[in-house]
């Protein structure tokens, strides 16, 4: 495992993230622990691609419960269909969320946050987990975003 983080500094977020994915790769290559596994991708993520707040909630029976994460402090547990992730969570989809004050039932974890992708992660037949990637700016994520970050949860799919 590479002990430091390669940081481009790419204008160009495609190139940010091929730069960044095969690090998060090698990160888990090897190690089967989930939670030192997501606690690396949260890391990778936040300085890799200088998000917000990223962090992941994991499916605990009817609800979500929050795990490794990177950012200001967050809501610990979201119901199902609640929020945008219960919704995605709920649906087995991507959301993006251009502007979180249109979101209807949309949870404030932070005041800061304006704009969100959501993405789950499958384990058998069953939504296992979700990534949360929040932004202090509107309209911050687009396909490029939801193209790389799908790839983050096939890496994730392979270990859990
Ligand atoms: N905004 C999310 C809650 C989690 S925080 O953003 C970290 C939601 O509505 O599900």
């Amino acid at each position: 495992m590479a002990e430091e983080l390669t940081i481009s500094t790419s204008k160009d977020k495609a190139e940010r993230y091929e730069t960044l994915i095969p690090q998060i790769e090698a990160l888990v290559a090897g190690e089967k622990n989930l939670t030192a596994n997501l606690a690396n991708i949260a890391a990778a993520l936040r300085f890799g691609m200088d998000f917000f707040w990223v962090g992941f909630y994991l499916v605990d029976e009817d609800e979500l419960v929050l795990g490794p994460f990177q950012g200001p402090i967050a809501c610990t547990r979201i119901a199902r269909g609640k929020g945008v992730c219960g919704k995605a969570w709920a649906e087995n989809k991507v959301l993006v969320v251009p502007d979180v004050d249109q979101f209807p039932g949309h949870i404030a974890c932070s005041s800061a946050s304006r704009s969100e992708i959501v993405l789950p992660a499958v384990k058998g037949d069953a939504v296992a987990l979700m990534l949360d990637v929040d932004s202090d700016k509107l309209n911050d994520f687009d396909s490029i975003d939801e193209r790389y970050l799908r790839q983050v949860m096939r890496i994730i799919e392979s270990f859990i």
